[in-house]
């Protein structure tokens, strides 16, 4: 309990440092020469896993999770004392190991295996299980961006940005769940008949998707949007029993694995009743493919394409609809888009972008990994971040 704030010292913190976010040392001139990472802003690679999709799904996850078995069972210790200091009983935690696990059979295959499959090799309790695959719908503010160079070749990165009130370090100022988050960045690359079907940049002990790339055909992420038909809605009708709408990470796992091309996942994200609202950002593998999906719960909001020829050479996505202004402590749409405009579309490439990515606010100390992904080539590289002091929480 030491170690963790009170809500009331985080509010003390926002307020004395979240308006600092538009002057140095928390905001910054747009970096360059960052890649290849190096640095203090770069804490390590990011591990790569073979997941064999003809193994049945109860056992595909074994390797991984026995291997990440302490980690995953740190992570989830963590959660569990914010959950008892949240609710100190105990009763939160209980009803967690009591009344989730029967809620996974309503999960579709394979994704209720999959989770069975995890929780018996790692230890950790199903419900424990089932709560933080639902955690990483919920607690997502990133920034996405899709661009277009002169040629007509797609790049696609993103900051994974999580954690968000999830325990504040008052004495190290970093997000508790952050910090033992990304011991459980693995990189993995899912095979049929032994040949890549996609890649992903996830989190062990996870089956949902948040960042991937099926080679050749199209690359996809997904940031969280809030509103107020929001996702906690969804989730608490999901609990007591409505279940027709989709968790979004199981979307992004189902189009990555069985989607054709990039006007079909275009369809299946657009299309697809969910849980949340949410925007999918999705790249293909040629000319004037690359898209913003914004997403209420029903329907698809608006479709934001790339268009070269009208200078929209690139899309870009934080956490706010684009016809809106973000929050206004919460402005990583303005330096993002301000250091894409610098580099121009005459110079941008997968580094360029890995620059902006590095650049103080849009690198916070909720960012986790940045992911670089090209889907014409089938690449997807990821790298683990760290924010040292001075910088904002989010
Ligand atoms: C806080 O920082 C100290 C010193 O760098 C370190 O030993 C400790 O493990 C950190 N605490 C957490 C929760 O990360
Ligand atoms: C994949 O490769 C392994 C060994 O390299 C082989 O044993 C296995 O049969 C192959 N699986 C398929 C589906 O081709
Ligand atoms: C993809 O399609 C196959 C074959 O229809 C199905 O067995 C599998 O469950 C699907 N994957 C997901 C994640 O929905
Ligand atoms: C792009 O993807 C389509 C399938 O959607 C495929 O037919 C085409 O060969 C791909 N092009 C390249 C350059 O990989
Ligand atoms: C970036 O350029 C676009 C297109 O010219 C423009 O609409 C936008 O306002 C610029 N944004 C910033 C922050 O410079």
């Amino acid at each position: 309990m030491s170690r963790m704030s009170s809500l009331f010292s985080l509010v003390l913190f926002v307020f004395s440092e979240s308006f600092a976010q538009y002057v140095p040392p928390y905001t910054e001139e747009c970096r360059t020469n960052m890649y290849p990472p190096a640095g203090p802003t770069y804490k390590s690679t990011v591990a790569w896993y073979t997941i064999d999709l003809d193994t049945p799904p109860y056992k595909r996850w074994n390797q991984l999770l026995s291997d990440k078995k302490a980690e995953l069972a740190m992570l989830n210790q963590v959660i569990k004392d914010l959950a008892n200091a949240f609710v100190p009983s105990g009763k939160l935690v209980d009803l967690v190991d009591k009344k989730l696990p029967s809620l996974i059979e309503t999960f579709p295959s394979p994704f209720h295996d999959e989770l069975k499959g995890i929780a018996d090799v790692s230890g950790v309790p199903l419900g424990e299980v089932l709560l933080f695959n639902i955690f990483y719908e919920v607690f997502t503010v990133c920034t996405s961006v899709v661009a277009e160079d002169s040629a007509g070749k797609l790049f696609h990165a993103r900051n994974m940005d999580f954690g968000l009130f999830l325990g504040w370090d008052v004495k190290n100022h970093t997000w508790v769940v952050t910090e033992y988050l990304r011991p459980l960045v693995v990189n993995l690359d899912f095979q049929k008949g032994n040949k890549t079907v996609f890649k992903s940049t996830s989190f062990a002990g996870y089956v949902g998707m948040l960042t991937g790339v099926k080679p050749g055909v199209f690359s996809v992420t997904m940031n969280e949007r809030f509103s107020l038909d929001g996702g906690y809605i969804g989730i608490i009708e999901w609990i007591i029993g409505r279940r027709d709408g989709m968790w979004m990470s199981f979307l992004m796992r189902s189009v990555l694995e069985n989607a054709t091309s990039y006007d079909d996942a275009k369809n299946q994200l657009a299309t697809t009743k969910l849980l949340a609202p949410a925007y999918f950002i999705l790249g293909g593998n040629k000319s004037g493919q690359g898209c913003v999906i914004t997403r209420s719960r029903t329907t698809s909001l608006d479709i934001w394409e790339i268009d070269a020829k009208q200078s929209q050479w690139y899309v870009l996505e934080t956490n706010y609809d684009r016809w809106k202004d973000p929050f206004f402590l919460d402005d990583r749409r303005t330096p993002a888009m301000k250091c894409l405009n610098q580099t121009t579309q005459a110079k941008i490439s997968l580094e360029k972008i890995y620059d902006v990515l590095s650049t103080k606010p849009v690198l916070n100390k909720l960012t986790v990994y940045t992911t670089l992904m090209e889907a014409s080539e089938g690449k997807l590289e990821s790298y683990i971040r760290d924010c040292p002091n001075p910088c904002m929480p989010w």
